[in-house]
């Protein structure tokens, strides 16, 4: 039940920090260590290769899930979109495992490639909301993301859930093959979630950001560098599938190799900087645009801030950034949309589960 909220989309968003915690006690011992059940590790551990097969959202969720496995267990890790995995599949590794992310745990497309991969012989993990879901029944393992039912169409609180799962993953899997983990993955998810607080305590200026970027405009893009990149990609999806403004999420440096071309007087370009090594150069796109003429909304991270952003957000680990960068865009989205009368928990034209190839 949506409560005293407006619409579902609002209060899942709201939802994010207790999530965290859920997740957080789920996946601990009886000592406060991440455990995840042992047949999991070993099944990462025993990988040469690790292959994310997702769709949407939970793709993008895969994008950032690879740094985290990549940076921590040191496991090399592909991360395709079902649809095309399954009509065109890239050459394998040697021993590849499949890991499913999709919050149904029913979308057909990423079902279809677990059956194709299953008849090769090859195992399969699934991390999905959904307990006894179709991908979960069928996949050989299961890690859920304890976010509770999902109801509007845009997904909010499973994105952050399936990146604290994909990083508690990382982590134990690093420390079950040797690799030293130099912070404490539960103290940084706890910080996690209470910058998560903040954030959507602070509803107010991002219903004024929308207002004043997103209002009238035909599009908007999104840049970033490295996991911003991603972060941008989710955002310009949000955006598109909510407010049906066109969207588009770059990486920073590839701008200038055409897209350049759209930016007018007056586009909207939400610029996230939330990596100390990058933050030079995404602040010199930034100058790229805005010599185009472009209105820039940079969103940037306590630390690395300057007098131009708009918004800056609690510093939190710099792996776990997106965590807590995809709130703004999450809830810009949802006031851009309201502001354009949209419907903000039926979008038109989707469907929640899409279980059609
Ligand atoms: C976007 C959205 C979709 C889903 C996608 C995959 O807000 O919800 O892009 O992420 O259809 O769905 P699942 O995760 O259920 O496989």
């Amino acid at each position: 039940e949506k409560g005293t909220y407006p619409h579902y989309m609002l209060k899942e968003i709201d939802e994010q920090p207790l999530v965290m915690r859920k997740i957080i006690q789920n996946y601990q011992d009886g000592e406060g260590a991440l455990e995840i059940d042992s047949d999991i590790v070993a099944a990462m551990k025993e990988a040469d290769r690790i292959y994310i097969i997702a769709a949407g959202t939970s793709y993008h969720a895969g994008l950032v899930g690879k740094q985290f496995i990549e940076k921590l267990a040191k496991i090399p890790v592909e991360v395709h979109i079902s649809s095309e995995f399954g009509y065109n599949m890239p050459l394998l590794s040697e021993k590849p495992l499949f890991v499913f992310i999709s919050q149904s745990g029913e979308t057909a497309d990423s079902r279809q490639v677990l059956v194709q991969v299953k008849e090769m012989g090859y195992k399969a993990l699934t991390i999905t909301n959904v307990a006894g879901s179709t991908l979960s029944r069928e996949a050989d393992y299961t890690l859920l993301l304890h976010a509770g039912p999902e109801i509007a169409v845009a997904s909010t609180k499973a994105y952050t859930a399936q990146l604290a799962v994909l990083a508690i993953l990382a982590e134990v899997t690093a420390r079950g093959i040797g690799h030293e983990v130099d912070f404490d993955l539960v103290q940084e998810l706890g910080i996690v979630a209470t910058a998560m607080e903040a954030l959507c305590d602070d509803k107010e200026e991002f219903e004024s950001i929308a207002r004043e970027y997103l209002t009238v405009t035909r599009n908007a893009f999104f840049i970033g560098r490295g996991i911003d990149f991603y972060v941008g990609l989710e955002g310009a999806l949000k955006l598109k599938e909510i407010s049906y403004i066109q969207a588009e999420g770059f990486a920073g440096g590839e701008l200038k190799h055409g897209t350049i071309a759209l930016i007018e007087e007056g586009t909207p370009v939400i610029a996230l900087a939330t990596q100390g090594f990058v933050n030079l150069s995404i602040r010199g796109n930034v100058k790229e645009v805005v010599a185009r003429g472009a209105n820039p909304c940079i969103i940037s991270m306590s630390g690395l801030e300057t007098d131009e952003d708009r918004f800056v957000i609690p510093e939190v680990h710099s792996l776990l950034t997106p965590l807590i960068s995809v709130i703004p865009m999450q809830l810009i989205s949802y006031y851009a949309a309201l502001h354009r009368d949209c419907d903000v928990d039926k979008p038109r034209n989707l469907a929640k589960s899409v279980t059609v190839e």
